[in-house]
């Protein structure tokens, strides 16, 4: 599997406290058969992560994880606050693009409230050549009262993300509910973690996948969707 949303990057934003963490999270990724974790920290006012910095700590994790025989690649990424987008230079948004192919940015979507500059936000990444993919919709208690309206903005090209420990409960019955009448309507691309530590929403993806009930799905949202992400190819249809 390949998880394209982990808060793994040490002691940059709410996500792993310390270089021991971090190399918690990926051994215990590891066990549940993820080989790719892209590292996507957040891009917000509280946390506004430069390329730079991410790209020099992903640089870091990378040789500890050798040193430590931990077979897990970590990718480049971020996790970009909607509003940030429009403040962010072309040059320095690709640099934030998963596993920096210039094609799939990863977007937190609002945690309450519709995301009425959504048309403005997703015109201007077009005229990059940029596709969002939005990050947990299924927490938002508008998505939560009406999944469906989700599908306007899917309609307008965004990719759907969905955390793990929604699916399997452990974010409550609301953010769970949610997750599977998504999944019904055909709504989303990929299975993430999400994970901020060793003991916050630890991986997980195991467990969600096997709350999918479908392997064919559960391998789609997990691996085939991420794989054709982190190549930066067209991803395969839902
Ligand atoms: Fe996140």
């Amino acid at each position: 599997m390949i998880d394209l949303h982990c808060h793994i990057l040490p002691e940059i934003d709410d996500g792993a406290r310390s270089l021991e963490d971090s190399r918690s999270m990926a051994r215990h990724a590891a066990s549940e058969g993820v080989r790719m974790i892209a590292a996507t920290p957040h891009v917000r006012t509280d946390y506004p992560t430069r390329a730079a910095r991410m790209e020099f700590e992903v640089d870091a994790l990378r040789r500890d994880f050798a040193e430590q025989a931990i077979a897990v690649e970590v990718l480049h990424g971020a996790e970009v606050e909607l509003g940030r987008l429009f403040e962010i230079p072309p040059e320095e948004l690709a640099r934030l693009t998963l596993a920096q192919t210039g094609r799939y940015v990863l977007v937190e979507f609002p945690y309450r409230g519709w995301p009425h500059g959504f048309a403005g936000a997703m015109s201007l990444l077009r005229s990059q050549g940029i596709v969002p993919l939005l990050g947990h919709p299924e927490r938002n208690p508008e998505v939560q009262d009406r999944p469906a309206v989700l599908r306007e903005l899917v309609d307008q090209g965004a990719l759907v993300q969905i955390t793990a420990a929604s699916l399997d409960g452990r974010l409550g019955p609301a953010a769970k509910l949610t997750a599977e009448r998504l999944l019904g309507l055909g709504l989303v691309d990929v299975i993430a973690s999400d994970a901020h530590g060793p003991h916050i929403r630890e991986a997980g993806l195991a467990k969600a996948t096997a709350a999918v009930g479908d392997a064919a799905l559960a391998r789609h949202l997990t691996e085939d969707v991420p794989a054709a992400i982190v190549a930066g190819d067209a991803v395969p249809s839902r």
